[in-house]
């Protein structure tokens, strides 16, 4: 069942369950059946779907349209993107994300498929910390390291979902994280709020608080293929990072605490090159090859910079990354092995999408040296990440 929400301007919450919406991608109010009328307190722009349950907890799937027509739809299961559909420079629409129709498919765990990871995204050596003087041991879900905030971070947990009354369609989730979730200490308050511009813009704003001192690295797990059709590896895609340094890893994928130049070595995308072109010299982790590297941003302080710019040449489409974050994680799916398919069949092949998560170093919290991602109480966490979407023609 599909509701679609209307303006909060009178005050009044009166959602209308919609045969569907409109074709156009529009998101017109079109037709409402009095019968099955609802109250509900959310706003044009955004649709709310039952989509089943997990943990007991109801788990909806919420579609924000914006004036162009582009389409993103993010669950409270996981905080999780699951398609995103944007034109391409024919005026096509397809999804330039990986992601399931049916809440099933990540059920399953697939690779963080369009996650919210927390409360640590990346990986933490050896899957332990100390802060304050006591070293807390967290699951090693990741050879021996702590992966994505644990067994089950915030990427499979339920999420209550706010919609706001803004302008322009929103989402906000929150969720708290219990003191010694996942081995983590303190309550910690987490609150992301998605919001789709007319502009092609998901903006994605993280909040958080905590009661007692702990690690935090919030991110974004989307799996971008511009071209809109996993058959096409992003081999062939342009990437631009604004970055003259990287963290080079051991075999683990655990940074050595260098910070070292990218000059004359493949990691070297302060001007643009295509993905596949030096990708055979670099190794990820397990041997499996390709980028899975966290890139120093060149960007000074905390203001929204654009950090970096994807561009596809068969769909004309293009993507601009903004951080308020000093680092961000370039991996090219390396470990996708076809062993999952998408809802119409295509295997998922290695390098069938690429992911740019905007974040603190990996292992920070072991590595003194690196910007700290220690969250103290009387704090407040706040990272702004923003995707853009055009077409080049
Ligand atoms: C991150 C990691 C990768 C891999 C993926 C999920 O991007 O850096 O090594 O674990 O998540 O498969």
């Amino acid at each position: 069942m599909t509701k679609t929400i209307q303006n909060l301007a009178l005050g009044i919450f009166a959602a209308s369950v919609l045969a569907s919406c409109s074709n156009n991608g529009s998101n017109k109010n079109e037709s409402a059946d009095s019968t099955n009328t609802t109250t509900t307190t959310m706003k044009t722009g955004i649709q709310q779907a039952d989509w089943g349950e997990s943990d007991g907890k109801k788990v909806f799937l919420y579609t924000l349209t914006n004036k162009n027509g582009v389409q993103v739809k993010i669950s409270n299961y996981g905080g999780t993107i699951t398609s995103w559909i944007a034109p391409d420079n024919k005026g096509n629409k397809s999804s330039i994300v990986l992601g399931f129709n049916e809440l099933k498919g990540y059920l399953a765990h697939p690779p963080y498929f369009g996650a919210t990871v927390g409360r640590y995204g990346n990986r933490i050596a050896d899957a332990k910390f100390t802060v304050d003087g006591k070293t807390y041991k967290l699951a090693a879900n990741n050879g021996k390291n702590a992966l994505h905030g644990g067994l089950k971070g915030f990427d499979k947990v339920v999420w209550d979902a706010a919609p706001l009354a803004d302008n322009t369609p929103s989402l906000t989730l929150n969720y708290l994280s219990k003191d010694g979730e996942e081995g983590f200490p303190g309550n910690l308050k987490v609150s992301v709020k998605f919001t789709l511009s007319d502009d092609n813009e998901l903006k994605i704003a993280y909040d958080a608080e905590t009661d007692k001192a702990t690690p935090v690295n919030l991110t974004n797990h989307s799996y971008f293929n511009l071209t809109g059709d996993v058959s096409n590896t992003i081999l062939n895609n342009s990437i631009m990072i604004d970055a003259d340094r990287y963290t080079p890893v051991d075999t683990s994928l655990i940074p050595t605490g260098e910070l070292k130049s990218v000059k004359g070595t493949p990691f070297d995308f302060t001007t643009p090159h295509k993905i596949g072109e030096r990708i055979d010299q670099v190794k990820g982790g397990d041997e499996k090859g390709g980028y899975d590297h966290n890139f120093v941003l060149n960007k000074k302080g905390t203001d929204l910079d654009k950090v970096a710019e994807v561009t596809d040449s068969i769909s004309g489409r293009k993507m601009e990354v903004y951080t308020t974050q000093p680092g961000i994680q370039f991996y090219t799916g390396n470990f996708l092995d076809g062993s999952i398919k998408t809802d119409d069949g295509k295997p998922i092949m290695q390098h069938a999408a690429l992911c740019l998560e905007t974040q603190h170093f990996p292992d920070s919290p072991n590595k003194p040296a690196f910007p700290s991602t220690i969250l103290k109480p009387g704090e407040k966490y706040h990272t702004e990440t923003t995707y853009k979407i055009s077409v080049m023609h």
